[in-house]
């Protein structure tokens, strides 16, 4: 997980390929069988410190602000607190109320982005306690925050964040973990978080794998970057993995890619399917699979071309394409749903020859305004 690329082509892919073990270091060390629970040595919050909080706000940028939706809704599962997550530069700008009974956390993989630490800056100017959820130790955002959680993936040289990412989305299970096991998670729920985290890194690896044998997300990958535009689609837990889908798809491809809650498709963009604009659905086993298939439904009677990242191979009259991964929790599902997204924007911008670790105009770390 250090910085050598060693025989891969690029860093993006490397650090995709490297997630197995990227996401085992975030858990090392803080799984706790018996109790059913996470330790988080650096959150520096005392068990009652920790019980007062009523809410939790997550905050940050790009990639990080996306982990934070997923962080925000993991919260509200397993430690039934209400979450939410938005992008740290809206916040900053807009005066916002500082609570007291509101822990705040503060997402950066660099530690370093400018609009971000100044949120932190101004949440703590008004006694807001700020929690990090940092990759690099020692940052500037990691220093000034109160605790937090180190995500332990290591160098991340790509600009498109990948590891960065799954091990954030990890991180905020352990919190959400430890935030349940004080409230009102049972000890038979706690072990079967814990389950579904220590079996995702050979989940990771299975996916990796599978695309290795198979090249079918290349393939896949191929195909999209054809097309002028592609548009993601996921609910729920699905929602903030589109985002990040169509945000990878579109900084290294530079192909137009957008991301809609699915019930949304109905309130716009459904206008513009049609056979040229393919759509990426996340579609997870879940209880909400038979919204996620009618959805699929009205694309497909719009003549849309349909690629599903799903638990099962889908129908051909739901789907073109299916890339089938693994199934864990529902609650831990989107980490493994994320990974396909990440081989579909890489291999898309390799088929097009794109600058794919330094795509044009973008820094990994934004500490300008
Ligand atoms: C830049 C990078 C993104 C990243 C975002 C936030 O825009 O290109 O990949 O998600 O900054 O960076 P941070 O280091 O704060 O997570």
């Amino acid at each position: 997980v250090g910085a050598e690329i060693g025989d891969h082509a690029h860093y993006l892919v490397k650090e995709i390929e490297e997630q197995p073990r990227t996401v085992e270091r975030t858990l090392r060390g803080r799984l706790d069988e018996r109790f059913q629970t996470a330790h988080l040595g650096g959150l520096n919050l005392s068990i009652r410190e920790a019980r007062e909080f009523r809410r939790v706000k997550i905050l940050g940028c790009g990639s990080a602000a996306y982990a934070g939706e997923l962080g925000a809704q993991l919260i509200e599962d397993l430690a039934r607190m209400p979450a939410t997550a938005e992008s740290a530069s809206e916040f900053r700008y807009r005066n916002p109320v500082v609570e007291p009974d509101t822990l705040y956390v503060a997402v950066s993989q660099s530690g370093e982005t400018v609009d971000t630490l100044a949120a932190v800056q101004e949440l703590q100017r008004k006694g807001g306690r700020v929690i990090g959820v940092v990759n690099v130790v020692g940052s500037t955002i990691a220093r000034q925050c109160d605790g937090g959680i180190y995500i332990h993936a290591g160098p991340e040289m790509s600009v498109a964040a990948t590891k960065s990412f799954t091990s954030t989305v990890v991180a905020f299970a352990l919190l959400a973990l430890h935030l349940g096991r004080i409230r009102d998670l049972s000890p038979t729920e706690g072990r079967r978080i814990i389950a579904g985290l220590a079996a995702l890194p050979g989940q990771i690896a299975e996916i990796v794998e599978q695309e290795k044998r198979t090249g079918w997300i290349a393939e896949t990958a191929a195909e999209l970057a054809q097309r002028h535009s592609v548009l993601f689609i996921g609910r729920r837990r699905g929602c903030p993995v589109a985002r990040e889908g169509a945000q990878k798809f579109k900084e290294v491809s530079y192909v137009h890619a957008e991301a809609y809650a699915s019930a949304e498709l109905k309130h716009g963009p459904l206008a513009l399917v049609n056979p040229e604009l393919p759509t990426v659905a996340v579609v997870p086993d879940d209880d909400l699979l038979d919204k996620n298939t009618s959805t699929l439904a009205e694309i497909r009677a719009r003549r849309g071309p349909v690629v599903a990242v799903a638990h099962r191979e889908l129908p051909t009259d739901l789907a073109d394409r299916t890339i089938v991964i693994p199934r864990n929790e529902p609650e831990l599902d989107s980490i493994l749903l994320s990974v396909p997204l990440q081989l579909l924007a890489y291999h898309a911008a390799v088929a097009l020859e794109r600058d794919v670790d330094r795509p044009r105009n973008l820094a990994k770390s934004v500490t300008v305004e």
